[in-house]
């Protein structure tokens, strides 16, 4: 572990010294709890094409098929448990409220470590939301349920389609969401871990953050776009790298 090892040290001091931290996380923190990332080698976009699951077209096309994904998916992420990075992220951030955690993950296993105040730039694959925006439904309701009763799920004000309460290709991101994360991209210490950077506008914060001064990292155990761009490259796994963090700031 040995330069991995002397760089933590040095980001602990930074981090110690009352750095204010903000950290991204993508499917990569995830792959340790056994859920499926979306570009690694068994990625989920190797054995799929996203935009006949991941887009309102693939949706209004056949319901059918991407509910019975996103349902084979919930069922996947059922059976998973939060692994150290969700753990150290949500005891880091009991013990000092100026970390932000900003996931694209909808996986639901930072919020299930306890990790407060959660900015989910992608939505949750625990929530539904009516397909037709119907007046008499809430914006979006929790349905955790595995199985679902009956696939596609339907909304219990009009009867309509309900659909995941996740951010598709093409369709926007929620303004105050944004917002949040644009906030927390003002942080002393910006980290990118477990993401390819390379979905916007989730990948824009890191550079924001480095234009805005911040010392920026990232964790990661492949080369990113954004690995010739940041101060520091820790090339290992997240549950590694945190776990060891969490250690070295625990020691101080
Ligand atoms: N530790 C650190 N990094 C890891 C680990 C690990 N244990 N395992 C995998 N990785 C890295 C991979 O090398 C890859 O760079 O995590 C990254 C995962 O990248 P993606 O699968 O592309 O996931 P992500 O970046 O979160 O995707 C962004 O794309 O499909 C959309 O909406 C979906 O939120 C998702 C977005």
């Amino acid at each position: 572990m040995g330069e991995i090892d002397r760089a933590l040290e040095g980001l602990a001091r930074r981090i110690g010294a009352g750095a204010t931290v903000t950290v991204l996380t993508g499917a990569g923190v995830s792959a340790a709890s056994g859920v499926p990332t979306f570009r690694g080698a068994d990625g989920l976009w190797r054995q799929h094409r996203a935009e006949d699951l991941a887009t309102p077209d693939a949706f209004a096309r056949n319901p059918q098929l991407v509910w019975a994904w996103y349902a084979w998916r919930r069922e996947r992420i059922a059976a998973c448990q939060p692994n150290r990075t969700h753990q150290v992220l949500a005891a880091w951030k009991a013990r000092d409220h100026t970390l932000s955690v900003v996931t694209q993950n909808v996986d639901g296993l930072h919020e299930r470590a306890g990790l407060a105040d959660l900015v989910r730039l992608h939505g949750s694959i625990w929530h539904l939301r009516c397909w037709a925006s119907c007046p008499t439904s809430p914006v979006r309701w929790r349905d955790d349920r595995v199985p679902l009763p009956e696939i596609p799920p339907h909304c219990p004000h009009c009867h309509g389609l309900a659909r995941p309460d996740v951010v598709w290709f093409g369709e926007p991101l929620d303004p105050a969401v944004l917002d949040a994360a644009s906030r927390a991209a003002a942080s002393d210490i910006f980290v990118s871990a477990g993401t390819s950077s390379l979905v916007y506008p989730a990948a824009s914060f890191l550079p924001v953050a480095r234009a805005r001064g911040a010392y920026t990292v990232e964790v990661n155990i492949d080369d990113t776009p954004a690995s010739d761009t940041v101060d520091l490259v820790l090339r290992e796994r997240a549950e590694v790298v945190f776990d060891r963090l969490e250690q070295l700031l625990g020691a101080r």
